[in-house]
């Protein structure tokens, strides 16, 4: 049976909290359902690594992670140290180092828990954002002059390519035509960004014509922000840039219940580098230490790294798991108005695989 190499970056504040026990949940499915093996490889790069060091990816650090099959991540961000080094120091670039431009984020509504919206049924909201990962908004080109100055300058400049728009949203109508409601929507501005959001619109409407079995339709990103609100569930598959994926995906989380519910995956479709599976959630420092992170947004993030390595029974017997815990109600995290500790999640799922 085959070995996979997974690196495992915990990284800061929660993300060592919520990743360890989303390892042993994946251990104990394995040991269950079998499927293949994995072997983790476990990474101490962190803001306290970055403190002891200077950096926060050893030098050779890049050719290391391309050896594994998959990576697993926590969350990197500290509070006393810069954005510059934990987030563009390593989570930005590894999404554009390793092309991961598919990043798969899915919202679904469990039975058990509440959302802030009213009278919304268990998986009436089931939704999947693709995110484009690699480009648009934020790539990191644009510059500042006279820093600090009052004639200060700052240029921000989003780039968005026929390439970079084409295969994202290629990826997203082949996941609309696998789902039951077989619908996509395109996120836009194209009023008023009207030279990459044409750009991506024009896209758009020429690869919808190779796939005449999807619904497919375009939102202007101010009207889907209501639309989330408003009837999130008259979304299946959705489509959208850098930015306008993160923020949706935010809002998607939320109305199904929790940030930590929320899981995701950085895919490199061609498999020519390894894909990263990390939760939607940053390192909390406001809660971090407490051992009460939800952990099942890491949980469900490794479901999505065992489908990516074909490891189906095994992914689908955590999703089973988790919605148990949920439907029972009876071991939930604060977030989602429980008592329950990281770890009393986490065994509650363990058993009930
Ligand atoms: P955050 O996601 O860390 O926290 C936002 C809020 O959600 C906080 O109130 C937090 O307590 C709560 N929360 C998050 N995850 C939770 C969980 N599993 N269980 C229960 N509650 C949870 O976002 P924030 O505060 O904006 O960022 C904190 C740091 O994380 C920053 O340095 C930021 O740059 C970084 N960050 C890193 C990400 C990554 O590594 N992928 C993603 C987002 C933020
Ligand atoms: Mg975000």
């Amino acid at each position: 049976m085959a070995t996979s190499r997974i690196a495992v970056i915990a990284g800061d504040g929660i993300g060592p909290e919520v990743i360890e026990p989303a390892i042993q949940v994946v251990d104990a499915v394995i040991r269950k359902f079998g499927g293949g093996t994995l072997e983790w490889n476990r990474l101490p790069w962190s803001s306290a690594y970055y403190k002891q060091t200077g950096h926060i990816v050893p030098s050779d650090g890049w050719e290391t992670l391309a050896k594994h099959d998959a990576i697993l991540l926590g969350a990197v961000g500290s509070p006393d140290v810069p954005e510059t080094v934990t987030v563009h120091g390593l989570l930005l670039p590894m999404r554009r180092k390793f092309d991961q431009y598919v990043n798969l984020r899915p919202a679904y509504l469990y039975d058990g828990v509440p959302s802030p919206l009213k009278n919304k049924a268990p998986g009436s909201i089931d939704m999947i954002v693709y995110r484009e990962n690699t480009e648009g908004e934020y790539a990191p080109v644009g510059g500042r002059l006279y820093e600090g100055t009052a004639a200060d300058i700052a240029i921000q400049t989003a780039v968005f390519t026929r390439r970079g728009c084409e295969r994202i949203i290629r990826a997203a109508f082949e996941a609309a035509r696998k789902r039951p409601r077989k619908k996509l929507t395109s996120i836009t501005k194209s009023n008023a960004l009207p030279f990459g959001m044409v750009l991506w619109d024009d896209v758009f409407n020429s690869v919808k014509k190779e796939y005449p079995d999807v619904q497919a339709g375009s939102l202007l990103v101010d009207a889907a922000a209501m639309d989330f609100v408003r009837k999130p569930e008259v979304f299946d598959v959705v489509v959208a840039s850098n930015l306008f994926g993160d923020i949706l995906t935010d809002l998607s989380a939320m109305v199904t219940g929790s940030v930590g519910l929320a899981s995701s995956a950085n895919i490199n479709p061609e498999r020519t580098f390894p894909s990263m599976f990390e939760p939607v959630h940053g390192s909390a420092p406001d809660i971090a230490g407490k051992g009460i992170a939800n952990p099942l947004a890491a949980i469900l993030s490794t479901a999505l790294m065992l489908d990516h390595l074909t490891m189906t029974a095994a992914a689908d017997a955590i999703r089973a798991a988790v919605a148990a815990v949920l439907k029972e109600g009876k071991v939930m995290s604060p977030d989602l108005g429980g008592t329950a500790s990281t770890t009393q999640v986490a065994e509650a799922v363990m058993a009930a695989i």
